[in-house]
C-alpha cells in the first residue's frame, strides 16, 4: 500500500521514479488499469490547485472520483475526522487524497488499510507541491545538485517550505531563506533579499498567509514587496538563468508585482501544469497499477 504523506518517507531513487513517471504522463503516456478505479478527494481546507489537479490527474488516468464538501457532510452532525475517512475506506474506494488543517492528521490513520495522499497538513508537509517544485527545477537545469535556492516569506507557516528545505538539501541544493525574521525560522541560513536575487538560481516566493497570522499584518502591500517581494528593480538584479517559482495563489503586490506573474522568469504556471503530470505518478504509484 503506497500512501504519500511526507517526502522524507522516501529514498531518493523512489522520488526520482515518481518525477521520471510525471514526464512520461507529460509525454502522453497512458495507465490502462487506473481505469475505473475509485479515488476519494477529502479537502478540509481551501484549496484550487491540489485539488483540481488532483481531480484532473484522476480523470486523466480513467479514474472515477467522489469529491467530498465537508460543509454538506455528517461531519456537521458530530462525526469525527477519522469515522468519515474509515467510511470511505469502507466502501472499498482505492485511494483517498486528504487536505487538513492538523500537522500529521496522517498519524490517526495508521489502522486504515486504503492509501492516503497527504495533499497539505497545516504547517507541515506538501509533498506533491514539493514533486511539481522539484519537476519543475530538473526541467529547467537538468539538475539539482549545487543550484542555490532561496526560500522567501512566511516561512514559518509554510507547509511547502518545511517539504522543500529537506528534500532540496538531500538532493545537494544550497538552500537559504529570507523573508520578515518574525516569520523566520533558524533551521536554514537567513540572507538578504537584495543578495538573495543577485546569487541564488532559483527565488521561490512564499504567500502570506494572512488568515495563519496571529496578528494583522502591520505592514503595507508596498511596505512589504519593497523589503521582501520580487519587482521589476529586483528582477534586474538576477543571474541571468535564474528563475522565480511561487507555490500559489498569491497576493499580487505583496510577494510580487502584476510584471512579475508572468515574466519570462517566472514559472509560476509551469508549477501548476506540472502538478497535474506529477499527481498522476503519485495516484497512480498508490493505486499499484
Ligand atoms: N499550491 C497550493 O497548494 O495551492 P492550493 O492551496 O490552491 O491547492
Amino acid at each position: 500500500m503506497k500512501s504519500l504523506l511526507n517526502l522524507s518517507d522516501l529514498e531518493i531513487g523512489e522520488i526520482l521514479s515518481i518525477l521520471d513517471e510525471a514526464e512520461r504522463f507529460k509525454a502522453g503516456a497512458k495507465c490502462a488499469l487506473a481505469q475505473g478505479k475509485l479515488v476519494a478527494n477529502l479537502f478540509f481546507e481551501p484549496s484550487t490547485r491540489t485539488q483540481y489537479s488532483f481531480v484532473t490527474a484522476e480523470m486523466r488516468l480513467g479514474c472515477q472520483t467522489l469529491n467530498f464538501n465537508p460543509e454538506g457532510s455528517s461531519m456537521k452532525k458530530g462525526e469525527t475526522f477519522y469515522d468519515t475517512v474509515k467510511t470511505f475506506e469502507s466502501m472499498g474506494i482505492s485511494a483517498i487524497v486528504i487536505r487538513h488543517k492538523e500537522n500529521e492528521y496522517y498519524k490517526q490513520l495508521e489502522k486504515l488499510n486504503v492509501p492516503i495522499l497527504n495533499a497539505g497538513d497545516g504547517t507541515g508537509n506538501h509533498p506533491t507541491q514539493s514533486l511539481l517544485d522539484l519537476m519543475t527545477i530538473r526541467q529547467e537545469f537538468g539538475k539539482f545538485e549545487g543550484l542555490k535556492i532561496a526560500i522567501i516569506g512566511d516561512i514559518q507557516h509554510s507547509r511547502v517550505a518545511h517539504t522543500n528545505f529537506e528534500v532540496c538539501k538531500r538532493f545537494g541544493m544550497e538552500v537559504y531563506t529570507s523573508g520578515p525574521k518574525e516569520y523566520s525560522e533558524d533551521t536554514v541560513p537567513h540572507i538578504s533579499m537584495d543578495k538573495a536575487v543577485k546569487e541564488m538560481d532559483v527565488i521561490m516566493l512564499l504567500r502570506v498567509q494572512h488568515e495563519r497570522l496571529e496578528s494583522e499584518m502591520k505592514m503595507t502591500e508596498d511596505e512589504y514587496n519593497a523589503l521582501y517581494g520580487m519587482n521589476i528593480e529586483r528582477l534586474q538584479c538576477m543571474k541571468k538563468n535564474a528563475i522565480i517559482m511561487h507555490p500559489a495563489p498569491f497576493n499580487r503586490g505583496y510577494e510580487l508585482t502584476d510584471d512579475i506573474v508572468e515574466c519570462p522568469q517566472s514559472r509560476i504556471f509551469k508549477q501548476m501544469e506540472n502538478g497535474v503530470y506529477v499527481r498522476m505518478a503519485v495516484v497512480k504509484r498508490a493505486l499499484d497499477c
